[in-house]
């Protein structure tokens, strides 16, 4: 008997989106009505398929809708891959919120640091697609190490290109340096030569791995030109204002002089003054 009641439960509840024929299941619980009981369970069974394929393209259509949007807007906007060359194209909003409203002293307090250039390579005109891989990387146990060392050269052909981006806030006066100093640097030109420095037409970071002299930046102004005599110290600098993340490109060039074959010259530079070094010394200006 419970049986017989759950059966007659269970095909209600399985009947009732139809509606119809409640009645005539609870009847056809009993056993002696048995062939229209069949009857019926056979249009409830296809009643029961198509409440069900009904249901079933009801979900795929649900189901599908969502992804469907998703493609077509992937077909509108392809996320493109962001590869390290993109990564000048990322918005860098000012993390330095409220801090131009803040009263300070005029003059400003007198502060300084040193900005490291961010690239260092070389082009060289003889050799118009060769790209420079010079760094000291060396292996170790745990893997290739590349110092901070950067190289910087200049003879007839080659010339060094150097990037460096201004960085904080207020420290918009930018001092460019250049310090030789005889004992950490190389020549091999015996005559004093001329070392002239160029400003570059490059708001973005160049790529070290593509850089050569056919894809370098054209040059925009001559900044200035110092005499470099061998054996002798050089301490040369140059103010100008810079934004805060502005991307500077500088050119170092050297000009071989009358009775000489080169005007080579050449150091290696890390973050350790006294030292050959160019970089540039921020200072306050607010
Ligand atoms: C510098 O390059 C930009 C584009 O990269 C160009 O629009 C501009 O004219 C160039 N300036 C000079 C002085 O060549």
């Amino acid at each position: 008997m419970f049986a017989s009641r759950f059966r007659s439960e269970y095909r209600r509840v399985l009947a009732s989106p139809t509606g119809e024929d409640d009645h005539a299941y609870d009847a056809g619980s009993d056993d002696e009505k048995k062939p229209a009981g069949t009857m019926h369970l056979g249009r409830f069974a296809t009643l029961s398929l198509v409440v069900c394929i009904v249901c079933t393209v009801a979900n795929v259509l649900i189901a599908c809708k969502p992804m469907g949007a998703g493609m077509s807007m992937m077909t509108m906007r392809p996320p493109a891959p962001l590869t390290r060359q993109d990564m000048h194209r990322l918005r860098r909003p000012s993390q330095f919120i409220g801090l131009a409203d803040i009263h300070r002293p005029v003059p400003p307090v007198p502060r300084q640091f040193d900005n490291w250039p961010m690239l260092v390579a070389q082009v060289d005109s003889a050799d118009s697609d060769k790209v420079f891989r010079s760094h000291r990387a060396h292996m170790t146990h745990s893997g290739t190490v590349v110092p901070e060392d950067r190289h910087i050269q200049t003879t007839s052909t080659v010339t060094s290109i150097v990037q460096f981006r201004a960085i904080d806030f207020g420290m918009e006066t930018c001092e460019l340096r250049v310090v030789i100093d005889p004992a950490s640097s190389f020549t091999a030109t015996l005559r004093p030569f001329m070392l002239s420095l160029y400003r570059l037409n490059a708001s973005i970071p160049l790529n070290a791995a593509t850089l050569s002299y056919k894809t370098r930046p054209p040059r925009l102004t001559e900044i200035d030109t110092v005499e470099v005599r061998a054996g002798a110290a050089l301490d040369w600098h140059r103010n100008f204002a810079c934004a805060t993340e502005e991307v500077i490109t500088i050119e170092l060039a050297c000009e071989v002089p009358i009775g000489e074959k080169d005007c080579d010259l050449e150091w290696w530079q890390n973050k350790d003054l006294p030292a050959s070094a160019i970089y540039i010394t921020q200072h306050s200006t607010v």
